[in-house]
């Protein structure tokens, strides 16, 4: 058999069980979460009893375990004996309109109903009838609740159904990765909404060595893979944000450069390798999927890493961190060139607090000393890494010339 085909069905010398591995895999344990699923569990008990409970945002940096822990508890309440109570996950990344998250909801428990395409008024009916015929409780889990477009009018209309129905309800369970995304809510929303909150903080080094330890236990065959190497994973991934998919990444990367070198065991080298391949796949991800503004500023931010002038830009040992105020009206300025109204200054500041969230940069106040108080900038990232990638991105879909780059 020629070469390519013939390694398709060749065994691993490396892996056990690639699948392990992968970010969308979820272990039958989570390891440093109980305190957390023991809160969800808490906050779901009145609804998973048949009263409607207050509604619960879980929020939380990228990869704290926040869709993992969900989905464990809707798995776990699904074994339960004579649940009165029915459940709805939905990936709001890609049911991402009240219309499709109802929508959603009717193909989860009235499939046949959901086929037929009805206007939202009728599915909106539908959905409180088959609530009312028994006096159910519905718990709706909205994962990335804050890319739903219309949310304000989800929100809205999820409540109003509770005050329509006679008996039983509908308790929301918000996930979300954005801090400021509470302060772009309606009021009325955000209350309705953060009845109950949750926070899952970020792992440390630590405990991303005991998460990999025990994935890495079924992912790689034994002996296959070094101890420090898998510690070194943690501290890279704790490194920069003690993000949980992040340290399994850069473990799973290492795997496969080890394969390709047909390598007897996975090092510290490789993963060095597989954290530097990482950190880039990742920038290239978040900053690709960004919306126009915020990738605007970040845009703005890694030209003036690459060129800002000395006494704007502070530079410690190998870091560039530039005035936030430059940022802003280089920003401006870059909205301006592609025909485009910039933002506010007090958008600014919440987009600057969301990408930092998501740790494409780091910011610090500084002392007293430079113009008083001020915030400072740094890239996560390598800016003219950064700089391409948005070149491609952006500037081929808005018909901009070098003008705007300069
Ligand atoms: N406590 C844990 N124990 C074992 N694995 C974990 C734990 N927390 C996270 N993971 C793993 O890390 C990866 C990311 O976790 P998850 O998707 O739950 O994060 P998240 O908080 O939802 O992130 P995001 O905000 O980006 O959606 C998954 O592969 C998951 O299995
Ligand atoms: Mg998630």
């Amino acid at each position: 058999m020629a070469e390519p085909f013939s390694n398709i069905f060749k065994e691993s010398k490396i892996f056990a069980n690639r699948e392990v591995l992968s970010p969308h895999y979820i272990p039958n344990h989570l390891l440093f979460r109980d305190a957390q699923i023991n809160n969800i569990v808490k906050f779901m008990t009145p609804s998973l009893r048949g009263e409607r409970g207050r509604n619960l945002f879980i929020y939380g940096k990228t990869g704290t375990g926040k869709t993992s822990c969900m989905k464990y508890v809707i798995d776990k309440i699904r074994e339960l004996p004579s649940l009165k109570a029915k459940i709805s996950f939905v990936n709001c990344r890609i049911y991402n309109s009240r219309y499709r998250v109802l929508n959603k909801i009717t193909s989860d428990h009235m499939p046949l109903y959901a086929k037929r395409g009805y206007g939202i008024i009728d599915i909106y009916e539908r959905i409180i009838n088959w609530i009312d015929e028994d006096g159910k409780v519905l718990i709706v889990a909205l994962d990335e609740v804050d890319v739903v477009r219309d949310l304000d009018d989800l929100v809205y209309t999820l409540t109003r159904a509770n005050s329509d129905i006679k008996s039983g309800g509908i308790m929301m369970v918000g996930i979300s990765n954005k801090v400021s995304f509470k302060d772009d809510l309606d009021p009325r929303s955000r209350s309705t909404l953060y009845e109950n909150e949750l926070a899952f903080p970020p792992y440390n080094s630590k405990e991303l060595g005991e998460i990999l330890k025990d994935r890495a236990a079924n992912g790689f065959k034994s002996g296959r893979i070094e101890g420090e190497a898998i510690s070194l994973a943690a501290a890279h991934a704790a490194k920069e944000s003690g993000d949980a998919r992040l340290a399994l990444k850069i473990l799973s990367k290492a795997g496969e450069i080890a394969e390709e070198k047909d390598l007897d065991c996975v090092t510290s080298k490789e993963v060095n390798d597989a954290a530097k391949e990482a950190d880039e796949e990742i920038a290239y991800d978040l900053v690709y999927t960004l919306p126009e503004h915020q990738k605007l500023i970040v845009y703005a931010i890694a030209l003036l890493s690459g060129q800002g002038s000395k006494y704007k830009k502070l530079t410690e040992g190998t870091d560039t961190y530039i005035f936030s105020g430059e940022v802003y009206s280089r920003y401006a300025a870059l909205a301006d060139s592609l025909h485009r109204e910039a933002k506010s200054s007090r958008w600014y500041r919440k987009y600057i607090s969301d990408l930092e969230m998501q740790g494409l940069i780091v910011t610090y106040e500084s002392g007293k000393g430079i113009r008083g108080h001020t915030k400072l900038i740094k890239l996560a990232y390598q800016p003219d890494k950064i700089k391409s990638i948005i070149e491609k991105g952006l500037f081929n879909e808005t018909e901009a010339t070098g003008e705007a780059a300069r």
